[in-house]
């Protein structure tokens, strides 16, 4: 029985070579319509945005379980493929017969065949794959994960597996969530009455990693070019529809790369990713713009965008990243017009101030209308480990700006001169004795070396289109949400 079960994208993809096949095929009840004689009925099993048409009528099937297939129902069903008479699609199922592997009571189920807001699809979030958009969503999801590990496999890049418990909080990327086995209520004190980590499970205090950057950096410096690719957790209670408290984060490290180099690899993995979803997953795409396209025609004139998704994603494949100082930056969005008619929220008037998303964006969407890279930028918003620049002031810092995202990837060549390294430390006050390990990478052997780290979810909101990150992964971790 099994064996005879095709999935639906398969049968759609074969269209008029399968017909006269036996199939059986298993999936969920989009929609049912019909008469008393014939019903028609669009089956989805996930495998492709498209739906199968099974005609069904009380002749081959029992009308009781006609009578109990409604949206949402699971059913398998049994059939012989027939060229369509209908339009949009090459093959129907004439059901012989169908079993129903479970049914959606229409008064409970609340996904019905209407319009349903992202809002309130959140609130279901256990359902809404079962959407045709969230189904694109998340298989275009699972294609930039296959096509980021197939990228980095073809550059002769391992992927490295870094620790998600860590302790040391040197990154400073962001707040961190504590992990303890410590008794809430009571916890253990130590002598000056501070709660006693040298009792609790790891025997100090230990978080949940903001970045895997410092251990690749240790990686690169062995395997020369490395990443790593997994979740990556910040405590911070910005509840925007850019930031999520868990995320996933993809974070190259190069050796032997200077800024330069990282830039250009930023680039070419970017497109990479891009193009790899236009030639592998075009319906889920196409169904993605067109229903963008609608959306736009309800929108007022002026928030209208420019571009189609299908017209962003090719611009981006399409253009060299337009690569921009810090410095540069400043100077023209101090001389733009929403800064000089005081439109920006938070207006620039000196050089050191920190980038805000609208500033980010006025420079991709209105100034250069292409992705943007900033580089060098002022040392003191910046990490300590990257790369001083012989100015003093900068350091080789580089930000990927995206239309509709902002900030995409950010990057850096990393510090490895030991003293220098030493001194930033000491201004930041960030202890040396914590950072031995990697202090002892520049002390043995160092090499120059770079790397960046890019979100999953920026990137599937940019190639899907999707306005919010809670709406491009399954289970969204924001402030105050951890459902499911
Ligand atoms: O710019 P960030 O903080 O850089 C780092 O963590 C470095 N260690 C990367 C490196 O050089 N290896 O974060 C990198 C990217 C951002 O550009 C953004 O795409 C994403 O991670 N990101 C978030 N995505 C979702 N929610 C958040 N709260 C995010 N914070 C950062
Ligand atoms: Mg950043």
């Amino acid at each position: 029985m099994q064996n005879l079960r095709w999935k639906i994208k398969q049968v759609l993809e074969e269209g008029e070579a399968a017909v006269g096949k036996s199939v059986v095929v298993k999936g969920w009840v989009r929609t049912k319509r019909g008469s008393k004689n014939v019903n028609f009925i669009a089956l989805n099993d996930g495998s492709t945005v498209r739906n199968l048409q099974v005609v069904a009528n009380p002749e081959q099937v029992d009308e009781d379980i006609l009578r109990r297939i409604s949206t949402g129902a699971c059913l398998a069903v049994t059939g012989t493929l027939a060229a369509s008479q209908g339009q949009g699609q090459a093959v129907e199922l004439p059901a012989e017969s169908i079993d129903i592997l479970g049914e959606a009571d229409p008064e409970e189920y609340p996904l019905q065949p209407k319009k349903h807001s992202f809002e309130f699809l959140r609130e279901i979030a256990h359902l809404r794959p079962r959407t045709a958009t969230f189904g694109a969503v998340f298989r275009l999801r699972h294609a930039m994960t296959f096509a980021i590990h197939q990228f980095f496999h073809k550059r002769g890049f391992f992927n490295l597996h870094s620790p998600l418990i860590t302790g040391s909080d040197a990154e400073g990327a962001g707040e961190m969530f504590r992990v303890t086995t410590l008794d809430a209520k009571k916890p253990l004190l130590n002598e000056e009455g501070e709660i006693d980590y040298s009792q609790d499970f790891f025997g100090k205090e230990t978080s949940l990693t903001v970045s895997g950057q410092l251990e690749a950096e240790l990686g690169a410096l062995a395997l020369s070019d490395v990443y790593t690719f997994g979740p990556t957790f910040r405590a911070e209670n910005s509840n925007t529809s850019r930031h999520l408290a868990e995320f996933w984060m993809v974070e190259p490290e190069m050796a032997f790369y200077d800024l330069d180099d990282n830039m250009q690899l930023a680039q070419e993995f970017v497109q990479y990713l891009v193009r790899f979803a236009l030639d592998n997953y075009a319906d889920d795409l196409e169904f993605l713009n067109q229903r963008q396209l609608d959306e736009e025609k309800n929108k007022k004139k002026e928030e209208r965008s420019d571009m189609s998704l299908l017209e962003r994603l090719q611009l981006v494949v399409d253009n060299d990243f337009e690569r921009i100082t810090y410095t540069e930056a400043i100077d023209i969005l101090r001389n733009s017009k929403p800064n000089k008619k005081k439109k920006f929220q938070f207006l620039i008037d000196t050089w050191g101030a920190d980038l805000q998303s609208e500033h980010e964006r006025f420079l991709v969407e209105k100034h250069f209308k292409k992705p943007v890279i900033l580089y060098n930028y002022p040392k003191q918003i910046k990490a300590f480990y990257m790369r001083q620049n012989e100015d003093n002031q900068t350091v080789a810092a580089m930000d990927v700006l995206f239309p509709g995202i902002g900030e995409i990837i950010g990057g850096s060549q990393r510090e490895e001169r030991l003293d220098k390294l030493q001194q930033r430390m000491a201004e930041m006050d960030i202890p040396e004795k914590e950072m031995w390990w990697y202090l002892e990478t520049r002390k043995f052997g160092t090499a120059p070396h770079s790397g960046f780290g890019i979100g999953l979810e920026r990137l599937v909101m940019f190639i899907t289109g999707m306005q919010n990150i809670r709406d491009v992964i399954p289970f969204p971790r924001t402030p105050q949400n951890a459902e499911f």
